[in-house]
């Protein structure tokens, strides 16, 4: 570890380049060379994402739809979601001690969430029938959001950290499981080749039309909406259930703090598309537009 190129990490410690990618050190000694002992089941779906990409309502809608039999989305009785923060109820792959496999998974079948690059999937992951939705964002709300987020991570003596200097970091490709164009490229090309192992999906065409989103991860994942459940709007109920509204203003995520030491309402912010606009000068806007260009113009991948 001591022989890679380090940086100064958002928050605190060091971020360490491991094959093009930027890893914490414990990811990198507790995580990676655990992975071929990671055993991946075929019902298995895992959901991708970068930070910030909007990984929570991911977590929200896929657990609100395969559980749906049991947990009424639309009834009284308390949903799960009511009473837990979607991180409560689909672990991150690299939080786990993967070595034995995923403890805390309380859904069947596993739910899994991970920010790792594809080219760190466990083998198991990439090798089984399992599925693998992934969502990704515009580059420039997703740095954005990144920001905020990393300014309520950071303690007082920290101190926060501006906006122009997080956005050379960005524009370097220097964040937590960056750069977003490899990360998003990896995911990218594995769904044209592979597209009924990995699913696509950007948080702007998620927001325009949640709807039809929910209908295609269904589909994707093997438990479709059926005639009788679109003729009461289960579609609809799932989709309030896990909305920006009603999440952000419930209870348990609105204090506390989880089992990571993140608090609950950091993962709620705005929850909408082009804040970027409000934060980003004409000259960033343009450099991140020539990053991507350069690095994904090629590869038919393109952002709002
Ligand atoms: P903003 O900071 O732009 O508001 P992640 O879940 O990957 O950490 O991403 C967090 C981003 O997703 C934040 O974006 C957050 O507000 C947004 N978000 C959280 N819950 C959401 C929901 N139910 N619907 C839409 N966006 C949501």
């Amino acid at each position: 570890i001591s022989s890679l190129p380090t940086e100064k990490g958002l928050v605190s410690g060091n971020l360490y380049q491991y094959e093009g990618f930027w890893h914490t050190s414990e990811i990198l000694q507790k995580i990676l060379p655990y992975q071929n002992q990671f055993e991946a089941r075929d019902s298995d779906i895992y959901l991708v994402t970068l930070p910030k990409s909007g990984t929570t309502w991911l977590k929200a809608m896929v657990f609100a739809l395969v559980n749906r039999t049991q947990y009424n989305p639309n009834s009284n009785q308390q949903h799960p979601l009511v009473s837990n923060n979607p991180h409560q109820l689909v672990p991150f792959l690299e939080s786990e001690p993967i070595s034995n496999g995923v403890d805390s998974c309380p859904t069947d079948p596993r739910l899994i969430a991970t920010h790792l690059p594809l080219v760190f999937l466990p083998e198991s992951v990439k090798q089984s029938g399992c599925k693998i939705v992934y969502l990704c964002r515009n580059p420039k709300d997703n740095f954005v959001s990144l920001w905020h987020f990393t300014n309520k991570l950071r303690t007082e003596e920290m101190g926060c950290i501006s906006l122009e200097e997080t956005f050379d970091k960005f524009c370097r490709g220097v964040e937590l499981f960056g750069p977003f164009w490899d990360h998003v490229l990896g995911y990218w090309k594995e769904s044209l080749e592979k597209p009924d192992k990995v699913l696509f999906l950007k948080y702007e065409e998620m927001k325009e039309n949640p709807g039809n989103h929910l209908r295609k991860i269904a589909e994707f994942i093997g438990c479709p909406i059926s005639m009788e459940e679109e003729s009461f709007n289960l579609v609809n109920q799932i989709l309030e259930l896990c909305s920006f509204d009603h999440l952000s203003n419930l209870e348990v995520n609105r204090a506390g703090r989880l089992s990571s030491g993140h608090s609950k309402s950091a993962f709620f912010r705005r929850g909408e598309v082009g804040d970027w606009k409000n934060h980003l000068t004409p000259e960033m806007a343009q450099k991140v537009d020539e990053i991507i260009k350069q690095k994904l113009g090629a590869s038919g991948l393109t952002f709002y």
